[in-house]
């Protein structure tokens, strides 16, 4: 595990994609695992930088999403579909991309994105937000780890953090189709990041806590190769206990 601090949101957002951008240099027909979420913008804003100027490109690239929302159409502008072609897709060159579908509740469904991950030879580099829970993608804290792609009942916390997107709390959809946890461990890299004081605490029980189902990101503890960019607000916890 390699902890990276960062000044603020910007320089968490400019390190952070520098990892994108070095796998993307090291093997050109990469696979990447995408995120959604406010913490990642400033990275996707720092790649498509990059790409404009002609420093990177994603030609031979294939990404896939981490979740979307259950019941919301890709053109719904809340769903994680629109969300990515808004903040990355349109303004970049990948082969191809993959989000989860919200209407895939069936578990053949989610089954076949599993094996899409896996035909294209697996993930070489996953990014990751954390979320107040605790969670990563939308594995919520519960009594065991997840496995494959598979369909979530959202955590009422989830819920409430994310009815800021929405007109009202009530919109937020209640379930969500995920990676699970064996599809995000399976990745050969992952890069977590993570701002903000509110995020401090849950830092710290995900990477000095023990490793349990009911704080997800803990079993990133287990990866043999994790990187965490962190500004030095969510890192206040971890320092204050001096374990960074
Ligand atoms: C959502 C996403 C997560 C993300 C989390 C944190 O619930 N499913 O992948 O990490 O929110 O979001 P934010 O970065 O806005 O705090």
């Amino acid at each position: 595990m390699r902890l990276i601090e960062a000044l603020d949101y910007q320089d968490m957002s400019r390190k952070a994609a520098r990892f994108i951008l070095d796998q993307v240099k090291e093997k050109p027909d990469c696979v990447l695992g995408l995120a959604t979420g406010s913490t990642p913008i400033g990275l996707y804003e720092q790649l498509i930088e990059w790409h404009k100027k002609g420093e990177l490109d994603f030609s031979r690239v294939t990404s896939f999403n981490l979740d979307e929302y259950c019941g919301l159409a890709p053109e719904h502008e809340q769903s994680y579909h629109f969300f990515m072609n808004e903040k990355l897709f349109r303004h970049v060159n990948f082969e191809s991309s993959h989000v989860p579908s919200g209407l895939a509740e069936d578990a053949e469904l989610c089954a076949d994105y599993d094996r899409q991950i896996a035909d294209r030879g697996g993930i070489d580099l996953q990014l990751l937000g954390l979320g107040h829970t605790g969670h990563i993608a939308f594995n919520e804290p519960g009594d065991s780890f997840s496995t494959g792609t598979h369909k979530v009942a959202l955590a009422e916390e989830t819920i409430e953090a994310n009815s800021r997107f929405f007109e009202s709390r009530d919109e937020v959809p209640r379930f969500a189709v995920t990676m699970g946890i064996g599809t995000i461990m399976a990745a050969r890299k992952i890069l977590l990041v993570v701002n903000g004081t509110g995020k401090a605490e849950i830092l710290k029980k995900a990477l000095f806590g023990p490793v349990t189902p009911q704080v997800p990101a803990s079993i990133l503890q287990f990866h043999p190769d994790v990187v965490i960019v962190a500004d030095t607000d969510a890192l206040s916890a971890i320092r204050q206990e001096g374990l960074f």
